[in-house]
């Protein structure tokens, strides 16, 4: 046991739910020292309801559609998320934009994961554009939140070489199971506080992060 409380975690997700679930396993098994206080989810029919239940974990369904519009929407998540305490929000295939002055709740306290080398493929069907482009490198972001999609500054990144014969399900298999490694990961160094964010920008071991770092996930040897 550590002499300091784990690094508590609100996770909003609005589907699948594995990322969430493999930081749970990260925190349940003390691979990270944190622990995940709520899993917020917008979407009433989410799979990761279900995962988050079978796992223990506290949580609520704020759906969209009960709301007349988005502040009133995000009004009701602020408040779910002020229910628990929470030093870091966790944003796992949450699919909502959300507004600037949310954002702004949680300077440098807000995570992402986005499945693109970022800058490269903001937005949605990053597996199908990369394929369509010819790439030959693809991957995840984790990144902090700022008011602009996509945007904040990166901490770390998997490369996923593309292979010869790859499809979106393909691709999306590989990078999403470097997802469920570098998300985890990164949480933890914030959790040892290796990671902070201060004067607009992460840091790492005490110095300025300029560049992402980026890890190598190379692709499975033929049988
Ligand atoms: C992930 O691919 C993540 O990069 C993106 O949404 C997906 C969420 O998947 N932001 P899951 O719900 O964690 O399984």
């Amino acid at each position: 046991m550590s002499a300091h409380a784990a690094l508590p975690l609100a996770i909003l997700i609005s589907g699948r739910g594995s990322n969430m679930v493999a930081i749970a396993q990260a925190c349940a098994q003390r691979r990270i020292d944190a622990r995940v206080n709520h899993v917020i989810c917008d979407q009433p029919e989410a799979a990761g309801i279900a995962r988050a239940h079978e796992l223990g974990l506290a949580t609520s369904v704020i759906a969209r559609a009960r709301f007349a519009d988005a502040a009133a929407f995000e009004a009701a998540m602020l408040r779910a998320l002020d229910a628990q305490a929470h030093e870091l929000v966790v944003l796992a295939g949450f699919m909502r934009i959300l507004s600037p002055q949310f954002v702004a709740r949680y300077p440098g306290q807000m995570l992402n994961i986005h499945p693109s080398l970022l800058p490269s493929y903001r937005g949605l069907n990053t597996h199908r554009r990369v394929l369509g482009a010819g790439d030959t490198h693809h991957g995840a972001s984790v990144h902090f939140v700022t008011a602009d999609l996509d945007s904040g500054p990166v901490v770390l990144q998997s490369r996923v070489a593309v292979l010869p014969g790859d499809t979106e399900q393909s691709l999306a298999g590989r990078v999403q199971a470097s997802e469920h490694i570098i998300y985890p990961k990164v949480i933890g160094w914030r959790a040892q506080e290796r990671l902070v964010f201060k004067e607009g920008r992460p840091w790492f071991d005490g110095e300025p992060l300029d560049e992402p770092m980026v890890e190598d996930f190379r692709a499975p040897e033929p049988p």
